[in-house]
């Protein structure tokens, strides 16, 4: 992700002779083109990138191999092999660095000017959801922590300018609402005496008011991830292992979530004018490589990659236990750990998220498109 800053091309040409001056003008228009400067990112542990590793008490933590096997910096907290979706679109967008964590304490000063990532692994959209997981950051005091911390300190380092004009440049990424349902309301926490339907709905108007609030801090470009099909993790299927294939009551569940959160990109548009929002559909990518996997470059749509930590011995059943065996052909599989995708799904979902033209896909259009808005 170290690619030269275009900024340094163009400084470089001031130093060059007369002839040499039309070039520059080319980078220069080019540089002008790149108009997203970072992203601001919100959710669970799908774009999770390092946060959990500040918190105590909690259990959703995964800064030990084989986590970062395959990522330039090891063990950094992704719950991946390697890349999350997050980094993947960072590389797209041509953003220099990484998105820090908000929680790591030297995430401040020039640091910030890519945005900074909020997202706690075990998390949801409701308060409640992740008191399994011991101490995680819901969604609500992740908008707090851009609000209160965040925000302010942007607007120090960016004197002069007013905050409209400088969040326009980033990219609101949210990706939560797949814990609601798997460590929330299937774990019969609280709302479990309500239907499915009224759960949804209400997880779809909480997310709304959620979406709302970032708006009138000044965000205007708006990722919203779908939840993946969990019916089909390894976790899921071991709660049940009577059943062959993925669990439908799960996927039903999400999916009916998906569905609503593609509608709400045309439903609350209105109500934040001057707003662009873009709906990504991992579900469905993500459930065309476990139907159609080989024509993909995947082989093992069932298993976790690596060894996890059995409840029986004190683990979680989710999670890579710490050290523990992992698979070869990393590539090849769906699942790194119990729910969480290797880095190759990231990257399929990352390249359709960005440049996909399938409105099935992404809707109602791609993330390049949503960057040059
Ligand atoms: C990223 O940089 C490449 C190479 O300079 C360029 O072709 C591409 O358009 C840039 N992407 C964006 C989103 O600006
Ligand atoms: C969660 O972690 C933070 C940071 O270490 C700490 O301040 C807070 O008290 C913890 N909360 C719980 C419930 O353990
Ligand atoms: C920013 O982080 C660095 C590294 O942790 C630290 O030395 C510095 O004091 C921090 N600056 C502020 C203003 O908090
Ligand atoms: C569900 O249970 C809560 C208490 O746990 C109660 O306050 C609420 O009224 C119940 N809702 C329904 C629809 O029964
Ligand atoms: C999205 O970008 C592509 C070029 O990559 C262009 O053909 C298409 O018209 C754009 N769609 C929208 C809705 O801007």
């Amino acid at each position: 992700m170290s690619q030269t800053r275009p900024q340094n091309l163009t400084l470089l040409c001031l130093f060059l002779f007369f002839p040499l001056i039309s070039p520059c003008i080319a980078i220069q228009q080019q540089n002008d083109n790149t108009k997203i400067k970072g992203m601001f990112v919100f959710g669970s542990s799908l774009v999770d990138n390092g946060n959990n590793n500040f918190l105590s008490n909690s259990i959703a933590k995964v800064n030990y191999f084989p986590y970062g096997i395959d990522f330039p910096l090891g063990p950094s907290g992704r719950f991946t092999n390697g890349k999350n979706v997050i980094d993947l679109l960072g590389q797209k967008l041509n953003l220099s660095d990484y998105i820090p964590p908000f929680s790591d304490p030297s995430t401040n000063g020039s640091k910030l000017v890519n945005g900074v990532n909020f997202a706690s692994g075990g998390s949801g959209i409701l308060d409640d959801t992740g008191a399994l997981a011991g101490n995680v950051t819901s969604l609500n005091q992740q908008i707090r922590n851009f609000e209160d911390y965040t925000l302010p300190e942007l607007m120090e380092m960016e004197l002069g300018s007013k905050s409209k004009e400088i969040l326009a440049q980033f990219l609101f990424l949210v990706g939560s609402g797949g814990n609601d349902y798997s460590l929330n309301y299937f774990m019969g926490l609280s709302n479990s005496n309500t239907s499915i339907e009224v759960f949804t709905a209400n997880l779809i108007s909480n997310l709304a008011h959620h979406l709302m609030r970032l708006y009138n801090l000044g965000a205007s470009k708006f990722v919203l991830m779908a939840i993946n099909p969990n019916g089909c993790s390894p976790m899921a299927k071991a709660r049940v292992p009577t059943q062959d294939g993925c669990i439908q009551t799960l996927n039903r569940a999400v999916h009916m979530f998906n569905a609503e959160l593609r509608n709400l990109v045309d439903a609350i548009r209105p109500q934040m004018p001057g707003s662009n929002l873009v709906f990504v559909n991992s579900y469905k990518v993500i459930m065309d490589i476990i139907k159609h996997p080989i024509s993909k470059g995947f082989v093992d749509v069932k298993n976790s990659c690596c060894e996890i930590s059995k409840i029986s011995e004190g683990g979680n059943g989710v999670l890579c236990k710490r050290e523990g065996s992992i698979c070869e052909n990393r590539d090849e599989y769906v699942f790194f750990d119990g729910l969480h995708p290797t880095q190759a799904v990231n990257v399929v979902i990352a390249n359709k998220a960005f440049a996909s033209e399938f409105q099935a896909e992404v809707y109602p259009f791609n993330i390049y498109n949503l960057s040059q808005m």
